[in-house]
């Protein structure tokens, strides 16, 4: 498996299984197919309703807990200093785990204060060992600045909406001069991607025909290799796996750079600074 180390040292798998839109029944057998395949970083949600399930998932696996990777994230609704606190007690009690490996806030509020005080809870968190990193979601430059005023630990990621459509590239700049790991969300624009109509899927499909790889394979292995980390999500086995065997595609300089004319810079999820379901 790939790792990057984040900037308190933790060792962090390039690779993860997203679980958004994964119902509590289809979370089990999701996670537990996942963990058979080699993945070992499960990215969930208080917001996804399915922490009890993943939980059961990768106790079931028998793996030892410390070879697999957990994120989860604050509900949008329920910032603020204790709120954060609280609700990760919350989502530990339901995965079943007395730390999560990663903790984010999950979406910015408008009120700059109000994501402060979030902040601080999350250093709380971090420094009472219930979470080993801590880090943000769909935080743009100016709110992480904001955030950098009263950081005494600093982020460790950004999970933010990330694919050839949306390429993200003054962010990352951004994060890499502060140590900060991006990670992508929505790698295949909730399955946008696959439109076989569109101009993506022709470049895509042309140069996955130069290795014999899925347009799937391309975009995770476009993404490692700029370094940032993948969570693909799939409910189907066939395709569980075939995500992760783009840990083994190696694109060239020149397929790097037809993939990163592909951008438009447009969204298929919400608009950070305009979250119509996050606290204020
Ligand atoms: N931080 C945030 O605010 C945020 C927001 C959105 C998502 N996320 C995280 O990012 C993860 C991934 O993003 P996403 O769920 O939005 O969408 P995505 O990974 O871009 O796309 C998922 C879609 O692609 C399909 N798919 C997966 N692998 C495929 C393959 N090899 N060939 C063809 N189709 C394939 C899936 O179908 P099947 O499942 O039917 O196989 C599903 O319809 C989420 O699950 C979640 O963990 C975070």
């Amino acid at each position: 498996m790939k790792m990057t180390t984040l900037s308190n040292g933790i060792k962090m798998p390039m690779l993860g299984i997203g679980t958004f839109l994964v119902s509590e029944q289809d979370g089990y057998e999701t996670v537990k197919e996942a963990l058979k395949v080699g993945y070992r970083h499960i990215d969930t949600a208080q917001a996804y309703r399915n922490e009890t399930e993943i939980g059961r998932a990768i106790k079931d696996s028998g793996i030892p807990r410390e070879e697999i990777f957990v994120t989860t994230k604050l509900s949008a609704r329920k910032l603020g200093y204790k709120e954060t606190s609280e609700a990760l007690d919350e989502s530990l009690f339901k995965l079943g785990l007395d730390y999560v490996d990663l903790y984010l806030i999950h979406w910015p509020s408008s009120n700059t204060a109000l994501n402060q005080e979030t902040w601080k809870g999350m250093e709380v968190c971090y420094n009472t060992g219930r979470t080993h990193a801590i880090g943000v979601s769909n935080f743009q430059i100016h709110h992480l600045l904001d955030l950098f005023k009263v950081a005494s630990v600093m982020p460790m990621v950004n999970q933010v909406e990330m694919h050839p459509g949306l390429q993200q590239e003054p962010l990352k700049v951004f994060l890499d001069k502060n140590n900060i790991k991006m990670i992508s969300y929505g790698p295949f624009m909730k399955g946008e991607v696959f439109n076989r109509e569109g101009k993506f899927y022709e470049s895509l499909d042309k140069i996955g025909d130069n290795h014999k790889a899925s347009v799937a394979q391309v975009i995770i292995a476009w993404g490692l290799q700029r370094d940032i980390m993948m969570i693909p999500k799939s409910v189907t086995p066939s395709r569980i796996l075939e995500n992760f065997k783009a840990l083994d595609l190696v694109l060239t300089n020149q397929e790097m750079e037809m993939i990163s004319l592909l951008n438009q810079g447009t969204r298929v999820y919400t608009d950070p600074d305009n979250v119509p379901y996050v606290k204020k």
